[in-house]
């Protein structure tokens, strides 16, 4: 049995990235608004989803942000627009200081050589009837001028070897795959074109709970190896932590916090990070604070509250909080870095939920939080996970083995990857999150 092991270099508290590293990706207010239309022959619209309603980031060269929210808060609408593979309604994306979000044809195939997506699901991306090289290889056909056709076999064993998969299983067919091995083949074409940027769609939540810290070592890896920047999207926080140097928190189409791994995760002053925080199993330690059940469901986003978004279901909500939209904002001037979108920020550590104070306004259904009453008590915070919160944190901390290479094991016929070690099968991790190192 192996103890999990953390990567050192993935801590919250160290950043590897140097401040002056170039700005491989820019959003500046990204929105998505979704009409929705009645009618058969004469369509009318009658509403607007929000699905996305002003989004600003910035991603550096070698970075991971890693971005968190609830099902439907807008993770996959923002992954779809950084790609190019959906038009904002308003707002720009920016690729290697380029504009994205109108261009067309060619030169849009062009700019997104820079940006590719990585998908959720490895059982529905991969086409069953290609074979692992026609599959890896697509890229370098649709962009023919990166290399001549008689490279592709070869670029496509050493993608192979690269994620760690045999490079004679090529001729092999999706299916003689297990997940994540099939999440190492979507990770190869994605890696195809050398992008500077990969948007990681929630890559490990259909994968079994062992595999994922091995997926998630690998992109660890990679950005090691190739300097590649991640937008890492996940539903928890604990999906993210070993691998983001900031993180950004998503709710109802808007981000309400933002910043550096280690203030996010040590210091988060939002109401609604500190719920995902308090949901999320394991940690370090008691800094979590106790666990926040979040009463009601995510407001719809045709129809969004006023004001903050989030005040339905905040325990520090006053009247005032329903008057105007918070801006990102920085709390703290000696951390500019952490963006905060709250008219009362909560104290940055040690300060514990209001929770007997439910201030919310009253005409709201859900609007009151409450103490889980098998709280443990936060000194034991290492074990504890969520109860029936509206978080959704249960598929947030797999114990997995601590691994860095491809032996998420075979399924079928095909063998185990050549790149990783053999502690595959090591021990359970004692803490929540995915093990890595
Ligand atoms: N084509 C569409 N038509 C109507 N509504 C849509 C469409 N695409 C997304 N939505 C809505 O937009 C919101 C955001 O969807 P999105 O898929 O981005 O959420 P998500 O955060 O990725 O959720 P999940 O964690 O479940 O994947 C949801 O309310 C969704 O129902
Ligand atoms: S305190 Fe008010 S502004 Fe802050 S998150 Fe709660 S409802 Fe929103
Ligand atoms: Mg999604």
């Amino acid at each position: 049995m192996t103890e999990p092991t953390l990567d050192p270099a993935r801590t919250p508290a160290r950043t590897l990235v140097p401040a002056d590293a170039p700005v491989v990706l820019s959003v500046r207010g990204l929105v998505r608004h979704i009409p929705i239309t009645r009618g058969i022959v004469f369509q009318r619209t009658v509403g607007q989803v929000q699905a996305l309603d002003g989004v600003d980031l910035d991603l550096r060269r070698g970075e991971t942000l890693g971005v968190v929210g609830e099902s439907g808060c807008g993770k996959s609408t923002l992954a779809r627009l950084l790609t190019a593979i959906d038009r904002p309604t308003a707002g720009e994306v920016t690729v290697l200081g380029e504009p994205i979000s109108r261009l067309r044809g060619r030169e849009l195939r062009a700019a997104r050589r820079h940006i590719k997506l990585v998908f959720q699901d490895p059982y529905t991306s991969l086409d069953p009837r290609m074979t692992v090289e026609s599959i890896v290889a697509e890229p370098l056909r649709i962009h023919h001028d990166v290399a001549p056709r008689a490279e592709h076999r070869r670029m496509v064993r050493e993608l192979l070897e690269l994620v760690g998969l045999n490079p004679d299983h090529a001729g092999r067919y999706p299916h003689q795959f297990s997940g994540g091995q099939r999440q190492r083949i979507g990770i190869a074409r994605a890696l195809a074109l050398r992008p500077e940027i990969l948007v990681c769609d929630e890559p490990v939540s259909a994968l079994d709970v062992s595999v994922q810290a091995q997926i998630i070592n690998l992109f660890a890896s990679l950005q090691r190896e190739l300097g590649v920047a991640y937008v890492f999207i996940a539903h928890n926080l604990s999906v993210v932590e070993h691998i983001a140097d900031r993180v950004a928190v998503m709710y109802l189409g808007k981000f309400v916090e933002q910043g550096p791994a280690e203030q996010i995760y040590c210091a988060s002053r939002h109401p609604y990070t500190r719920a995902l925080l308090s949901a999320a199993p394991d940690p370090f330690d008691a800094r979590r604070g106790d666990r926040i059940r979040l009463v009601g469901d995510v407001p719809s986003p045709i129809n969004p509250p006023s004001g903050c978004r989030f005040r339905t279901r905040c325990w520090q909500a006053r009247p005032s909080c329903a008057d105007g939209v918070p801006p990102l904002a920085a709390p703290d001037p000696a951390h500019p870095e952490q963006l905060v979108a709250c008219h009362l920020p909560l104290a940055p550590e040690g300060e514990r939920p209001e929770v007997s104070t439910p201030l919310a306004p009253d005409e709201e259904p859900g609007a009151s939080v409450e103490p889980d009453a098998s709280a443990e008590p936060a000194a034991s915070a290492g074990t504890a996970g969520p109860a029936g919160t509206a978080v959704p944190a249960g598929t947030a901390g797999p114990s997995g083995p601590g691994t860095r290479g491809g032996t998420d094991g075979p399924a079928g016929s095909s063998g185990p990857g050549t790149r990783g070690g053999t502690d595959a099968h090591g021990g359970p991790g004692s803490r929540g999150g995915p093990a890595v190192r």
